[in-house]
């Protein structure tokens, strides 16, 4: 076998580093028509719609091949009746890809936007919903990773319940860390996220954990064959089968990722984790100097955005190349104004990684000539 190189620490938003169990789960091979291999599907789909409607048989998962893109375009595209709306609620560049999702598949879109650095306002929702009675379902990212901001889903969501529409969660960067609960979010219709991310298997399967009534009532009016919820469920119910070629290994590996999040405390146990991971972040790197985009208050512990030092001798890729020649990957800013960079917190990432990665960072400081840390841009000569 080919010597690996020893693999690099991922603190990104996915894909992320994994548990060595959920890499060997991907060794072996899959008969798909096998019934070990359906058992294992079924007890995947189980164990996601427990993330979000534990116990209630209402719920079902109704999983899709690709990466997360996918899953929010078969949920907007099999869930959003032929003659009903959408409104997004955006406030980053997750909540702009639902907008060009809706607008490609000829989905008469409205759109509710607030700044990259704050959270939309759920009352501007309630205005829009008021004027806009054609409206059927309300969109919104949970975690906008683009910033790494909490959305205040469950205020959104309360304002969708008492208009009588229906809502759509992104929460690619959050389930699994982050709760979001059915029984807590009135008017709750679907959730997408991926295998992926803060459940920590590899990359490869999205999925839409949604009520039954909704794929009952979307049956044949998907905008895709391939993704095409109603229809996949459908054929779960007749046979357990996938459509088509299912990611066999990449399923492997989920379901050995879902039984560590099980063994780690589920939701609680990975959240405290990754809340941890970005307590450590924030703190050592705001005391090497760095600035967060956003305050404390905001922050999901999921990316930190850290503005880019307004020091001359700055170079962004200089800084990456340094901290990934010691083992650790960054991630570039999303941000549409201001240059950033991001860190991310998930992943089988634990706090003394991020020590080390602290200590790490202020040694790339010294190398690139910043002895005196990152001044923040506000004081710093460019911004
Ligand atoms: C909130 C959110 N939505 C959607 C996506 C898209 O997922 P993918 O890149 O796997 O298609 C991401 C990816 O980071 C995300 O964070």
């Amino acid at each position: 076998m080919t010597q690996l190189a020893a693999a690099p620490l991922l603190l990104t938003p996915g894909p992320l580093s994994t548990h060595p169990a959920v890499r060997e789960a991907m060794l072996r091979d899959h008969g798909s028509r096998d019934p070990a291999f359906t058992a294992m599907n079924q007890r995947i789909r189980d164990q996601l719609v427990a993330l979000v409607a534990p116990g209630d048989p209402t719920w079902t998962c109704v999983p899709v091949q690709g990466s997360g893109t996918f899953g929010v375009e078969a949920a907007l595209g099999s869930l959003v009746p032929l003659n009903g709306e959408l409104l997004v609620v955006s406030n980053g560049a997750y909540g702009r890809r639902l907008v060009e999702i809706a607008r490609r598949l000829e989905i008469p879109v409205r759109v509710v936007k607030a700044p990259e650095d704050e959270p939309p306002d759920p009352n501007e929702v309630a205005r829009v919903l008021g004027r806009n009675g054609g409206i059927t379902h309300v969109a919104v990212v949970h975690c906008e990773t683009t910033t790494g901001l909490l959305n205040p889903v469950g205020a959104i969501a309360a304002v969708v319940a008492r208009h009588g529409r229906r809502l759509i969660v992104d929460a690619m960067s959050a389930l699994g860390a982050l709760p979001l609960l059915a029984a807590d979010t009135p008017a709750l219709e679907a959730v997408v996220a991926s295998s992926n991310k803060c459940l920590e298997g590899a990359p490869g399967v999205a999925f839409c954990i949604t009520r039954v009534t909704a794929l009952r009532e979307a049956a044949g009016q998907a905008r895709s064959l391939s993704l095409d919820l109603s229809a996949q469920w459908a054929r779960f119910n007749q046979d357990g089968q996938w459509r088509f070629t299912p990611p066999t290994h990449v399923l492997a590996a989920l379901d050995v990722a879902l039984r560590l999040h099980a063994e780690e405390g589920g939701v609680a146990g990975r959240g405290a984790r990754y809340a941890e991971n970005c307590r450590v972040l924030v703190d050592g790197l705001r005391g090497l100097g760095f600035q967060t985009l956003l305050p404390d208050a905001l922050q999901a512990p999921i990316i930190v955005t850290f503005l880019e030092p307004g020091h001359p001798g700055w170079d962004f890729d200089a800084f990456y190349n340094a901290l990934a020649a010691r083992g650790f990957l960054i991630y570039p800013g999303k941000l549409t104004e201001r240059p950033s960079f991001r860190v991310g917190c998930i992943g089988q990432v634990f706090p003394d990684d991020l020590r080390r990665f602290v200590a790490a960072t202020q040694d790339v400081l010294l190398q690139l000539g910043l002895p005196d840390g990152a001044p923040s841009p506000s004081i710093g000569a460019a911004p």
